[in-house]
């Protein structure tokens, strides 16, 4: 029973905080979690619960929430696992809000029960469970710092939603010194009760928020995380960092968080389709954080590399192809625009070589160029450490073009290779969120996170393509087959239910003896294709129960009597219900789609590359219900086999939009 649930605002910015277990001993996390918030800075009234009374962190102690006289939106849980059903208790009757529960030693060792306990007795009292095993939370616009971090989180715009809560306290020591400014952190752990969608539905329309990181290692329900993931996107770019890719580390998840990691293939693919970004390390993500929060959209993807450095230029090419940053090859348009920058021994091809005796001067213009050029739409500026600039001059380059970039509404970012001088200008750049790196790759890699977000953001559409199918008919079908205690269906049926689904098959009809077998054969056409009909056989060709490429009648007489005679053979008392006669096809391209309910994510369709290999390839790729025909043509376009369908060698280019077709019919 779950009785009116509040407002997850008050999560965020509660008016009134609980601590049970504060604790006046430095030693204890009961303290760290009360003094945090009291010198954190938060405006709403602290109410320290401990048995003992008194006062802690400068505030009167109560010796029960119960005892506080006033409404209490947040109750941090600070005591040992065994109290906190009882503390729960206490806060569902004194009508707290939101209760985040620190404590570890819940599902994550086994105790599922003790947990189950908690969020009944939450859900009958109109509370909400943040937890357990989690830091707590750090909110921007309540100065709310309700965890036990050693260290304040720097203000800003990104919102960090993590699974793992050492992680995430981690995450705000790292965030600190990298300036990456945070407009919250909140810790999930077991995700008992609130759950990541749970969150995301309050920082979708926070304005201070402008970009979210979250961390997982398990999906509990995909379905909601997946709608609510597609509207986040929509308004703000969302990176994901997802662990327990490899079989190990799933193991490690389960016991960690209780998690089920499930395919990790499933979850790359849906998030793509949610316009998600997948983050492989911190580090990349947050790269990714800091520059996409603070870089203007661009307006196209004519890409650009200005380099004083031929080596780190190509690098740069290899990492835009690996990234999918498109470079802008225009060649008469680039040689117009950067002679005048460049000497006649560098290239005025992308990469735009301006040479190692490139200094500020050259940088300028070359930048300048750019910027003010219509048909380039986002720069990457490559810089190997020399002589010609010195360390103050490198740094106002850097400081005043990227000014200058935002400005005028423009991407761009630096990679900076040297020694000292480099790395300091990096540092120094870094703390003012000017996006510098040391290494090409990580620089590139950020373009092409911001290309792809974009892209997600201007191609995206709402309406979800489906087709008009006769349900009922295909539940009557399948109905059937489970009265039979039947788990698959009979050739016929199959091919009844992909009618109705308007996916086109080889016409085909069951003769039940040798003469409607010929006639069959004769209306279908030659060379045709037999297959026995039987419940009783399952796998046909094992039973020698199928005969291919069959040229004419007396081919048809031959094969029906040797299917007859080698499936009674392979099961005596097998019913034969007759033959399936099909129409033989000629060879091509085989694609597998297929479709299940995910245990995570629920309904979700595959396509890859069909035939026998289908197993050892494994060239498929998923997306989850509904979907829109352009994003059933990013899945078909997804594959590694997608070069064969646009024909090679001078083959045909397949019907694509055959497939497509398909898909979007069958969902
Ligand atoms: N109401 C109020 N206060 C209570 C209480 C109750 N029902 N029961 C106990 N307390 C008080 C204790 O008296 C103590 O205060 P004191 O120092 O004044 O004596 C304080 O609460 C803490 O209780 P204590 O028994 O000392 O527990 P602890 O601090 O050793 O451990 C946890 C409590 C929650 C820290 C510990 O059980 C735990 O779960 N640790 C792991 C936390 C974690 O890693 N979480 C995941 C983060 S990523």
């Amino acid at each position: 029973m779950r009785a009116n649930v509040p407002d997850i605002k008050y999560l965020f910015e509660p008016r009134s905080v609980a601590v049970i277990g504060a604790s006046q001993d430095t030693t204890k996390l009961g303290f760290h979690v009360t003094d945090n918030i009291v010198s954190g800075g938060y405006q709403g009234s602290v109410y320290p619960i401990n048995p003992r009374g008194g006062e802690i962190c400068g505030r009167r102690a109560y010796k029960s929430i119960e005892d506080v006289d006033d409404e209490v939106d947040l109750v941090s849980i600070v005591v040992p696992a065994k109290f906190v059903y009882e503390a729960v208790q206490s806060c569902a009757r004194k009508k707290a809000k939101f209760v985040s529960i620190i404590t570890s030693g819940f599902a994550e060792v086994g105790n599922v029960e003790e947990e189950q306990k908690i969020v009944a007795c939450a859900r009958e009292n109109g509370m909400r469970i943040q937890g357990p095993n989690i830091f707590g939370i750090y909110s921007c616009v309540s100065s709310l710092n309700a965890t036990f971090s050693s260290g304040s989180p720097e203000p800003g715009s990104v919102a960090i939603i993590t699974q793992s809560g050492a992680l995430g306290l981690g995450m705000i020591g790292k965030t600190a010194i990298e300036h990456l400014g945070l407009s919250c952190i909140v810790s999930v752990g077991n995700k008992s009760d609130l759950d990541e969608a749970d969150l995301l539905e309050y920082l979708i329309p926070q304005e201070q928020t402008k970009l979210i990181f979250m961390y997982i290692e398990g999906v509990q329900n995909g379905e909601k995380l997946i709608r609510v993931l597609s509207a986040a996107t929509r308004e703000k770019p969302v990176i994901v960092l997802k662990s327990g890719r490899s079989e190990r580390g799933a193991i490690a998840a389960a016991s960690h968080t209780g998690s089920l990691a499930g395919s990790d293939d499933v979850f790359d693919a849906i998030m793509r389709q949610c316009g998600v970004l997948r983050a492989e390390c911190v580090k990349e993500g947050f790269d990714w954080c800091k520059f996409i929060a603070n870089s203007p959209a661009p307006a196209g993807e004519n890409t650009v590399i200005i380099t004083n450095g031929g080596g780190i230029g190509v690098m740069a090419t290899d990492a835009s192809e690996k990234y999918s940053v498109s470079l802008y090859d225009d060649a008469a348009v680039l040689k117009e625009a950067f002679t005048a920058v460049t000497p006649d021994f560098g290239s005025t091809k992308n990469p735009v070589d301006i040479t190692g005796q490139a200094g500020p001067k050259e940088y300028n213009l070359s930048l300048d160029t750019a910027l003010k050029h219509p048909d380039m739409h986002a720069v990457m500026s490559l810089y190997c450490e020399t002589a010609v600039f010195d360390a103050e001059s490198l740094y106002t380059m850097i400081k005043e073009n990227a000014r200058k970039y935002r400005a005028g509404q423009k991407p761009l970012v630096f990679a900076a290779f040297g020694g000292r001088k480099s790395e300091d200008c990096i540092a120094r750049c870094r703390e003012q969120s000017i996006p510098v790196f040391n290494d090409v790759y990580e620089a590139v890699s950020c373009m092409g996170a911001l290309y792809r977000y974009n892209k997600y953001r201007t191609n995206t559409s709402d309406s979800a393509a489906s087709a008009k199918l006769d349900i009922p008919a295909i539940e009557a079908i399948a109905r059937r087959a489970v009265q039979q205690n039947r788990f698959f269906l009979l050739a016929n049926e199959a091919q009844t239910i992909m009618k109705i689904a308007g996916v086109e098959i080889p016409r085909s009809s069951v003769a039940r003896n040798l003469d409607e077998a010929v006639r069959c054969s004769e209306d279908i056409g030659y060379p045709v294709v037999m297959k026995v009909v039987s419940k009783d056989i399952i796998h046909k060709s094992d039973a020698g129960g199928v005969a291919l490429d069959l040229e004419n009648r007396n081919e048809v007489i031959d094969a029906y009597q040797a299917i007859m005679h080698n499936c009674k053979a392979h099961n005596p008392s097998a019913f034969i219900e007759g033959v399936e006669i099909a129409e033989m096809v000629k060879p091509g391209t085989e694609l597998i789609i297929g479709a299940r309910r995910d245990a995570t994510f629920g309904p979700i369709v595959m396509v890859g590359l069909g035939g026998i290999y289908v197993e050892v390839m494994k060239d498929v790729t998923f997306r989850s219900f509904p979907l829109d025909r352009r994003e059933v043509m990013n899945m078909i376009k997804e594959i590694r086999s997608y070069p064969l369908l646009l024909g090679v060698r001078g083959e045909e280019k397949k019907d694509i939009d055959g497939v497509a077709d398909m898909i979007i019919e069958s969902c």
